[in-house]
């Protein structure tokens, strides 16, 4: 199977920066000015700003919460900067950036003036036996479909799945992951050269690379795991929401770009991978896996 598409940002896909190449990344764009910050295409400002916030006042405050630590008062002056640059593009206060920077500052705040944060409203349930043996369940018992009945997958199962991967862990927190959605019967031939098909309901794993532009100093190892990530979530949650499906490669470049047109999806949009999903009609036999002990490499 080929990977292909966006030759433009494959090119270093893989490459790690070595240190001096992030160090002098960083440096050039660590210090925007806000007229700089305004100017920049708003996708990529968002996506600065949840890398920024994350590296400058999250990871910093939770350590100082937990740590007992005071916190430095200029320790939010990025992410402050960056909520007013966000009211003078005019964007919405329901994003969820805005809101969840906001957060951290008004955190930050509390803290710096010895109040207390209280974040007893974000802890987990607590994981019973019970949910443990569903998860594990779900985890184990997943597999990959490749057979489906004709029957409709209703949007807001759809929906689920799709939220799914964008919970996923991802790097610096710049949540890149885009998607198309495509159902069969409403294109049919689309998906043709898939190894699948017919399945019913394809979902195409894209990333908006202008959110890695925008951070163009953090790893680029990241940006296909970011992807991964996604998809994993993706035939996790499919499997939990009663459907089943298969994850897929892009077999060459014709079938990118046959997608790319119909959606007339712009350069920045990266094609990165796809899961068909639906209501399964095959069970097959687990293919089995090494086993741990084979796996670990190395232990101390
Ligand atoms: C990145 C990736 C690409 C895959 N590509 C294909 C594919 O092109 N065609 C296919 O039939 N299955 C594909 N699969 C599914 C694997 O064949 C399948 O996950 C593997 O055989 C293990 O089976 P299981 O998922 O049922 O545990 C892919 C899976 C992953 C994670």
């Amino acid at each position: 199977m080929v990977d292909t598409d966006n030759h433009e940002f494959h090119d270093t896909c893989m490459d790690y920066q070595t240190t001096e190449q992030v160090r002098e990344i960083f440096l050039r764009n660590s210090a925007l000015t806000e007229d700089e910050l305004f100017e920049m295409d708003d996708t990529e400002f968002r996506a600065r700003m949840r890398e920024r916030s994350h590296h400058t006042l999250e990871i910093q405050l939770y350590s100082c919460l937990y740590r007992g630590k005071p916190l430095r008062k200029e320790q939010a002056d990025i992410a402050r900067k960056f909520l007013k640059v966000w009211d003078r593009k005019g964007l919405s206060h329901d994003l969820p950036e805005y809101k969840y920077v906001t957060f951290l500052v008004e955190s930050a705040e509390k803290l710096v003036n010895g109040e207390t944060v209280d974040l007893s409203a974000y802890k987990p349930h607590e994981v019973t036996k019970q949910m443990e043996d569903d998860f594990f369940t779900i985890l184990y018992e997943r597999r990959s479909v490749r057979e489906f009945k004709d029957k409709d997958v209703p949007d807001e199962v759809i929906d689920k799945v799709l939220e799914a991967g964008l919970w996923a862990a991802h790097g610096c927190n710049i949540q890149s992951i885009r998607y198309v959605v495509v159902r069969e019967k409403n294109e049919p031939g689309l998906f043709r050269g898939s190894d699948v098909p017919g399945g019913p309901v394809h979902l195409v794993i894209c990333q908006d690379m202008r959110c890695y532009r925008a951070n163009d100093f953090t790893p680029n190892r990241n940006r296909l795991l970011d992807a991964g990530a996604a998809g994993e979530n993706i035939v996790l949650a499919a499997h939990a929401a009663g459907l089943e499906g298969v994850w897929l490669t892009f077999p060459n470049e014709e079938f990118c770009d046959r997608l790319k047109a119909k959606f007339n999806l712009p350069d920045y949009i990266r094609l990165v991978t796809y899961v068909d999903v639906g209501y399964g009609d095959q069970t097959p036999h687990p293919p089995l896996r090494q086993s741990v002990e084979e796996a670990v490499l190395a232990r101390l």
